[in-house]
């Protein structure tokens, strides 16, 4: 099977890309991604000859239609991600996020290659800390931030090509990944390399908001699942059960590294900050027999403390970039 993996340079998609490697020697694979700030290039360097990657925009119609024409399957993990950038400058949200799964949509109509398109649960909005419910396959979409409503977009063509145009694609939304290879802006990384380097962690607003935690070796092992068993034109939500607050996350990290449980900074609240994610997966897990393998968060947290731990050469040349962006909108507070 010949698959192009779109972003297969950032973190979901090259831990997807190695895995693959890994476990599916059938496979032959093509990455296409910009390279942006969110790609390290070193991540695929040691399988770099058993692969060929390709630097390019999803939204260059000229740069996909040759790639999607020589597939029989595009995995779609192209996007911008990261929330907190979304709300300093939206624009290059629409545009990847939004253009750019319009430009993958008329390909593979056009030769007629079957899409798997990665998305979010954050397309459902948020829930209340004591309310009860989690998402499920039927929860009505009300994304909040400028990233959740591009990537609800997103999700709205793909259903819409399919059902106009009988395009085969699935989709899966997925909650909070964590594990190697993710970029130090996101929570879990920015926290342990935080204390690897001296830094408090930093927690948005009362640190009660929750996420709900899964391993990426899960997600991805989740989204062959989908590719192999699901159903052209459904929707799948993948979760592990997972929902921790961060200041619990923030707290297990500090006690995994020795340090004490209150060295941490409460800084400003992000503007609009979800808060709550829940998944209920049980359409994967009962339909297509999916189960995760990492029930337990913080032995998987201490697996990925310890991978950064070992890894300093690949996230320290953006660690100081990431930190002087976010010291210029965040502001210490106090305790609440
Ligand atoms: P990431 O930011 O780590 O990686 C995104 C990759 O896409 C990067 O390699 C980047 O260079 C590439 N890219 C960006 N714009 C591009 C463009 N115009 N053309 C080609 N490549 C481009 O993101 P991630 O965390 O790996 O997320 C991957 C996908 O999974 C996204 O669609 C995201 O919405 C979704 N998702 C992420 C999470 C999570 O917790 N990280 C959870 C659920 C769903
Ligand atoms: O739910 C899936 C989503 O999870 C994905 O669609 C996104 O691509 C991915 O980035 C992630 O979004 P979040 O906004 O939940 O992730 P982030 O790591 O940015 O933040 C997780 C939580 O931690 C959130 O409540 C904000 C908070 N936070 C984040 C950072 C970076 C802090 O308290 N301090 C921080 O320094």
């Amino acid at each position: 099977m010949r698959v192009l993996v779109t972003g297969g340079a950032g973190f979901i998609g090259s831990n997807f890309v190695l895995r693959t490697l890994a476990t599916r020697p059938d496979v032959e694979l093509t990455v296409l991604d910009k390279f942006t700030y969110a790609a390290n290039p070193r991540t695929l360097e040691p399988v770099a000859d058993r692969l060929r990657v390709v630097k390019g925009d999803i939204a260059d119609a000229d740069a996909v239609d040759p790639l999607v024409a020589g597939a029989d399957l595009v995995v779609n993990f192209a996007a911008e991600s990261h929330n907190d950038n979304s709300l300093r400058d939206p624009s290059v949200f629409v545009q990847t996020n939004v253009v750019g799964t319009s430009v993958l949509l008329e390909a593979v109509r056009r030769h007629d290659v079957k899409l798997h398109h990665i998305s979010t649960d954050e397309v459902y909005g948020d829930l209340d800390l004591d309310d009860p419910s989690k998402f499920t396959e039927s929860t009505p979409y009300n994304p909040s931030s400028p990233y959740s409503s591009t990537k609800a977009s997103s999700d709205l063509l793909v259903r819409a090509w399919v059902r106009s145009f009988g395009v085969r694609a699935t989709l899966s939304n997925c909650s909070n990944n964590y594990g190697p290879y993710q970029h130090v802006e996101k929570l879990i990384p920015r926290q342990i390399t935080n204390v690897l380097t001296g830094l408090r962690p930093k927690v948005y607003g009362d640190g009660r908001n929750v996420r709900d935690w899964i391993h990426v070796d899960d997600h991805n092992d989740a989204v062959w699942t989908i590719i192999d068993k699901g159903v052209d034109g459904e929707t799948y939500l993948i979760g592990a059960d997972g929902e921790v607050d961060n200041l619990t996350v923030v707290k297990t990290i500090l006690r995994l590294l020795g340090r004490p449980e209150d060295a941490f900074d409460f800084v400003t609240d992000r503007p609009g900050h979800d808060r709550r994610y829940a998944i209920d997966s049980t359409r994967l897990r009962t339909e297509l027999g999916w189960t995760p393998r990492y029930t337990d968060f913080e032995s998987g947290l201490s697996a990925t403390i310890d991978w950064y731990r070992d890894h300093s050469d690949w996230w320290a040349p953006s660690k100081d970039d990431v930190e002087a962006s976010y010291a210029k909108t965040q502001r210490p507070l106090s305790a609440p």
